[in-house]
């Protein structure tokens, strides 16, 4: 990342801020009646009508062919709103979608803090924004890009596998919480008829973004946030782990406060993650063809593959090659939640890592002591990581930082 690129996005950061203040004191003073999907009250006030519809969206188990599988079955709560299968996290990391036996080819990466991330762009040379580990879902068709995010798993065969948006209308048509739809969007909204399906569904998108960008899900209540409010103080270990994180770690750099991202694409040289699913997925078939053909030889491209076949912008193809392998920089926040001490789960794209500890020795000494080769060595970083000179005591102080950041301190 580069440094002046922080203070661009510190500002582009702010007016979330602002409505994550704004939304807290939001109460829907005229909706009494809890939100039900599958017969469990889902949320209540704060969240405005539109972040409960959203709400009752993504906990929605009706919006998969078979039924069964939510957005929130791939991205919980409890582990900081991404995958909640230890025995999954521990092996693969990727997760099957609603036809079991089909799996996608990442970790999904946390649908938290992920709302502010900016339509994808080039700055000095560096991508910037966009949604997904590789950026695809780039902002540029709805002006959102986690509204755009929104509208590919229900339809993803390896993920909630609906035939079509008429498919997902129809069904939130037939939901408990339509008629929130409807009091959301306005008379007529709620329309699956071929004409305006795709208008329809893109509400739906709109309303699931609403409930990311919720302060619900931005939660803001670490450890940290309390220290920074003045209303906690961090041990002394975990002090030093956030100097060490500012200064001789380099964290900060591409994980910088707030959000701890910047939004960049890196390749920290990662090594491939042989228990992945996908690499079996070549004898798996979606409408005629096998949903990886490569098998076993697969490399996942990162940026690079997504600007190769893109057609928003000619110019970034030529780019491709110089970002093969890159991922986003995913936000640090409740990297360290889990339901309880020892409960497994799993880091970066492809999961390789299984313990903030590997994560923190890996930057330390990927240079200088055996590790498995990178997935992608043409591109890795060698100016930031793979050599910090920490001690053993400094690499734990980085991680007791790292778990001040799990939100629901107070
Ligand atoms: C089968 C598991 C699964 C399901 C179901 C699922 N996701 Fe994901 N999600 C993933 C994976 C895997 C990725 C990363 C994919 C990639 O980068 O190519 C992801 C990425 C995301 C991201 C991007 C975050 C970022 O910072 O780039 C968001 C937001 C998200 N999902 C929200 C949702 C929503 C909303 C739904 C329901 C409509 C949903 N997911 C359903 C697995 C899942
Ligand atoms: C050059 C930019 C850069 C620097 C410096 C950096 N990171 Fe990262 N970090 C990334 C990227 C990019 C990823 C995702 C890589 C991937 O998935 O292949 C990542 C992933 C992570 C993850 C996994 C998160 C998840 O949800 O899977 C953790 C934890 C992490 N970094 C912590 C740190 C710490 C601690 C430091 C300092 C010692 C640090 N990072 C320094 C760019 C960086």
């Amino acid at each position: 990342m580069r440094p002046n690129h922080i203070a661009s996005l510190n500002r582009s950061i702010l007016p979330l801020a602002a409505l994550v203040g704004t939304m807290a004191g939001c109460a829907v003073a005229d909706d009494p009646e809890p939100v039900r999907v599958q017969g469990q009250a889902i949320g209540k006030p704060p969240l405005t009508p539109k972040e409960l519809l959203g709400k009752a969206l993504f906990f929605d188990k009706q919006l998969s062919t078979p039924h069964g599988q939510a957005c929130a079955d791939c991205h919980a709560p409890s582990v900081g709103w991404t995958g909640p299968q230890p025995g999954i996290n521990k092996r693969g990391a990727v997760y099957p979608g609603a036809v079991h036996y089909r799996f996608g080819n990442r970790k999904p990466p946390s649908a938290a803090y992920a709302t502010p991330t900016p339509i994808l762009h080039l700055d000095n040379g560096n991508f910037v924004g966009g949604s997904f580990w590789d950026g695809r879902a780039t902002g540029m068709v709805l002006g959102s890009p986690v509204a755009e995010q929104a509208m590919g798993p229900f339809l993803n065969p390896v993920e909630q596998n609906n035939a079509s948006a008429q498919v997902v209308c129809e069904r939130v048509a037939a939901s408990a919480y339509a008629a929130l739809f409807i009091r959301v969007w306005g008379e007529g909204s709620l329309d699956c008829t071929p004409s305006q399906v795709d208008a329809t569904y893109r509400l739906i998108a709109f309303s699931i973004a609403a409930f990311e960008g919720s302060a619900e899900v931005n939660a803001f209540t670490s450890k940290y946030d309390a220290y920074l409010g003045g209303r906690a103080t961090l041990s002394e270990r975990e002090m030093a782990g956030l100097a060490l994180f500012q200064g001789k770690g380099k964290c900060a750099s591409c994980h910088p406060a707030p959000l701890f991202t910047d939004f960049t694409y890196d390749n920290l040289g990662v090594p491939p993650n042989p228990d992945n699913p996908f690499y079996r997925m070549d004898d798996v078939y979606v409408d005629g063809a096998p949903i990886n053909p490569q098998g076993a030889a697969w490399v996942d491209p990162g940026l690079g593959g997504f600007l190769a076949h893109q057609t928003f912008n000619p110019e970034w193809v030529a780019l491709a090659p110089a970002n093969l392998g890159k991922h986003k920089v995913p936000t640090l926040r409740n990297v360290d939640l889990r339901p309880g001490r020892g409960f497994a789960k799993a880091y970066t794209h492809n999961g390789f890592f299984k313990s903030l500890e590997e994560v923190v020795h890996f930057y330390n000494t990927r240079d200088v002591q055996s590790w498995p080769a990178p997935e992608v060595p043409s591109t890795v970083n060698t100016g930031e990581l793979g050599n910090l000179g920490l001690t053993p005591g400094e690499e734990r102080d980085i991680v007791a930082f790292l778990g001040t950041l799990s939100d629901g301190f107070r």
